[in-house]
């Protein structure tokens, strides 16, 4: 099956969606490439080293869409809006196109999509959850935007970002104040103190604290308490009085930092306007504000999307195209993630949509002549919040206590005969059972029983870092199994097995929480 590499033709987008090396792994995995001759160029990738990763050069673009099976994108198809192109219509009935698609803002592409019997898997609608990271084009972009947001900060800022002290005299460092610890701003407290400043960082989401503080910033605290995290580990909308006392922090911020990085967005929703024009005006000439949610309608209420504004000698930044100004870097990470996507729906040499991974119908936006955007939501894997006194949760809708009062009776009598069963199974043990194997047991039971609460009452977001912990906390099985090694036979032989098992989770554990704490760390 061949897939086509298309040139982006919207003004300004220098990214491609494979570069050479994604090339190789589309090879590998059994395709025909063909690229666009010219795709690259904006990124300094020849047409000959396409070439030389294997793939064909196409010049006539109506050919290089109508032949392949495959489209990989990074724009949305174009619907004719710009220059009066509609690369819908290029698209050969029941392809497959990957590409950033929005569906939100683009209901007309999906009817076109649709039409035309198009697969699409919109790279922006796969869901972030653990085992879809390396199809998280999102964050890739995200990160590469919280980077690149430092860079042109420190392009307008007029001053060092370090502090220096030099014979001419003393050179503060600049002071940073970036709101939002998403992965944006993680990126950008990182990019901003490898480049010297005293970093501050404010987000809703408790979670975010610890993140801050381990990448050298400080975690500016609010005296009004509430939980910005909502479902899956993402924010939720805050209410008014959180807004006016987070903004009445960020004015006394404002008139004593000297760049500020808004990144604030609550998926969904429009940003969070948290920057006033009297914010602005406080702080000394020659400031900076980078708002990345300029797209969104900005967080800074001066921002104009897409442009550079200054006010009152302050500079206000609204690109809403930081990726593709690291266009080479931004290609390789995007061509990986679309890459990774392309290989979840490749099943023995052909293109196979799975409905039940939720991976792929989180993504797909159009298939078989049908819009299936929005999705239906994924599973929730950790318990619901409590519902309200008199409100039961259910399938999103709130349904009175009383439609359930059935259901949620039947669910407490079976925990008391689970309750019951457990006595009258411990009694029965306690009476027959040798008095070493009581202990044991209990030991075993309130192990099993502590672990369970710990895991079930984690948030989504820290199974990674529990997971490398409690492997490691297992060495004490390990000791367990290695005085079992001179026993009997039995013993010894299992034994023998728990310190294999244990020895794999605790080097395991290990090498996870060191490759967690790799990302948080600077390299010197
Ligand atoms: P994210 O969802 O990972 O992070 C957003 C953060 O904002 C979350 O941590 C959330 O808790 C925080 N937040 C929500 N409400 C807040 C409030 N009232 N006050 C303070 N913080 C609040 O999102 P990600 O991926 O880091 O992206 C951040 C922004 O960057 C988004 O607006 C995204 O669209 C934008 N972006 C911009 C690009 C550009 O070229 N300008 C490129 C890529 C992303």
């Amino acid at each position: 099956m061949r897939i086509a590499i298309p040139k982006e033709i919207l003004p300004g987008e220098k990214r491609v969606a494979a570069t050479p090396h994604t090339v190789l792994k589309l090879r590998k995995l059994g395709f025909e490439v063909a690229v666009q001759a010219g795709a690259g160029l904006n990124t300094d990738l020849s047409d000959s080293a396409y070439q030389e990763a294997g793939a064909t050069i196409v010049e006539d673009v109506g050919r290089l869409w109508s032949e392949s099976g495959v489209i990989l994108k990074v724009r949305p198809p174009l619907t004719g809006g710009v220059q009066g192109v509609d690369e819908t219509q290029l698209l050969s009935p029941g392809s497959l196109l990957i590409s950033f698609v929005w569906p939100a803002q683009h209901r007309e592409l999906l009817d076109k999509l649709a039409a035309r019997r198009v697969t699409a898997l919109a790279m922006d609608c796969v869901p972030r959850i653990s085992r879809a990271q390396k199809m998280d084009a999102l964050s890739a972009m995200a990160n590469i935007a919280g980077y690149r947001s430092v860079i042109e900060a420190a392009q307008y800022y007029p001053r060092f970002f370090t502090g220096q002290m030099t014979a001419a005299g003393k050179v503060d460092p600049a002071k940073v104040l970036v709101i939002g610890a998403g992965v944006a701003g993680l990126a950008a407290i990182g990019a901003a103190r490898a480049l010297g400043a005293i970093v501050r960082a404010f987000d809703p989401r408790a979670a975010t604290r610890d993140q801050v503080k381990s990448m050298g910033a400080e975690y500016l605290e609010l005296s009004v308490h509430e939980e910005g995290e909502g479902k899956g580990g993402y924010a939720k909308e805050m209410s008014d009085a959180f807004l006016k006392a987070e903004m009445a922090l960020f004015a006394q911020q404002a008139m004593e930092v000297d760049v500020i990085i808004t990144t604030a967005l609550i998926p969904g929703k429009p940003a969070p306007k948290l920057i006033t024009a009297g914010m602005v005006e406080s702080m000394k000439p020659g400031s900076v504000i980078v708002d990345l949610a300029a797209e969104q309608g900005g967080n800074c209420a001066m921002t104009r999307s897409g442009e550079v504004v200054t006010h009152k000698g302050v500079t206000v930044v609204g690109y809403t195209d930081l990726p593709s100004r690291v266009a080479s870097l931004s290609s390789q990470l995007y061509g990986a993630t679309v890459a990774s996507l392309l290989e979840e729906v490749w099943k023995d040499g052909a293109i196979r949509i799975d409905e039940s991974d939720p991976v792929v119908r989180g993504a797909m936006v159009t298939h078989d002549g049908r819009v299936t955007w929005p999705p239906p939501p994924l599973p929730n894997p950790s318990p619901a919040p409590p519902p309200e006194p008199g409100v039961a949760v259910h399938s999103g809708k709130a349904e009175t206590a009383a439609a359930h009062g059935g259901a949620s009776a039947g669910s407490a009598s079976a925990f008391w005969i689970w309750v019951v069963a457990a006595v009258l199974a411990g009694a029965g043990i306690a009476v027959a059972a040798p008095p070493s194997f009581v202990s044991h047991f209990t030991v075993f039971v309130l192990a099993c029983f502590v672990g369970w609460q710990v895991i079930w009452n984690v948030k989504p977001a820290l199974h990674t870092p529990l997971m490398s912990v409690t492997n490691a906390i297992s060495g004490i099985i390990l000791i367990g199994g290695m005085l079992q090694l001179s026993g009997s036979n039995a013993a010894a032989i299992l034994g023998a097995i728990a310190v294999l098992i244990a020895t794999i989770n605790v080097a395991g554990g290990f090498l996870v929480t060191q490759r967690m704490l790799a990302m948080f760390r600077r390299n010197s």
